[in-house]
């Protein structure tokens, strides 16, 4: 088969995936209140308790931004480690996510810190956390960096806590990073507490099967997959050396 038929068709697979999701999406969501009333419910769910599907369904569906926001099952688990994680959160990509973990670990006084490169997509996230007072998060714009054979974000590590135990892994984008989101551990893996937890995002592409096979043959860690219906996610329990 040729190379531009091989593609059409992995295109036409996606595309089908990608449809399928959203009408599962919207299906889900139908009658749930609009974005406004979730997130005022959702501020005032009592600690530890986690946002229904519905819920989360809901304000995915009135966020907009389909081809880059994380897909159901991943808020759903995003949701129930920031109600129970005892530490502080690093955020790798913002987005609704960032909303989502500000509102929830922000009820047992657990803070976020949430990496960005993007200037015009720092704003739109920092205006929402702005809008409804989810004063939690510190929402840096951290431009890509080379550190030689990958890029990542620039952290400001001036600010930054030592002890994260949840990481948030949803970025930078791998379709235009160098070694997408493997800087992770060699950048800030230093910070993460024994057992820090980082939740990988879109963990059946290719590049972040490479990301995970670099991961474990560089550092220790157990990685353990969760296959969704239309891709996957892994979690991944970091042990510093
Ligand atoms: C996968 S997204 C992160 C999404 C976030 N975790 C969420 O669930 O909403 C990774 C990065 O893509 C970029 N991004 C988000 N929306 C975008 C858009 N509509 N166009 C271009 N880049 C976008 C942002 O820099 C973001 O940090």
């Amino acid at each position: 088969m040729s190379h531009t038929v091989k593609n059409i068709l992995s295109f036409l697979h996606w595309s089908f995936k990608l449809v399928n999701a959203q009408v599962e999406l919207y299906k889900q969501a139908w009658l749930a209140p609009a974005f406004d009333e979730l997130v005022l419910e959702i501020a005032h769910l009592p600690p530890g308790q986690i946002p229904t599907r519905k819920m989360l369904a809901g304000l995915l569906a009135s966020w907009g931004n389909n081809l880059f926001t994380a897909d159901l099952d991943y808020l759903e688990e995003v949701a129930k480690q920031a109600v129970k994680t005892s530490g502080p959160i690093l955020e790798c990509g913002s987005g609704l996510t960032t909303i989502i973990l500000g509102l929830l670990a922000g009820q047992h006084g657990v803070e976020v810190w949430s990496l960005e490169h993007i200037p015009k997509w720092y704003s739109r996230v920092n205006k929402i956390l702005q809008r409804y007072k989810i004063s939690g998060v510190n929402l840096y714009l951290s431009p890509l960096q080379d550190f030689g054979s990958f890029y990542w974000y620039s952290p400001p590590f001036a600010c930054l806590p030592y002890d994260f135990r949840l990481v948030i892994c949803d970025g930078p984008p791998s379709y235009q990073t160098p070694g997408g989101r493997y800087g992770l551990l060699p950048v800030l893996g230093q910070r993460f507490c024994a057992n820090t937890l980082i939740l990988l995002d879109d963990a059946d592409r290719e590049s972040e099967i490479e990301v995970l096979r670099r991961w474990s043959t560089e550092a220790k860690v157990n990685v353990s997959l969760r296959k969704l219906t239309y891709g996957s996610f892994a979690l991944v329990n970091y042990f510093p050396k």
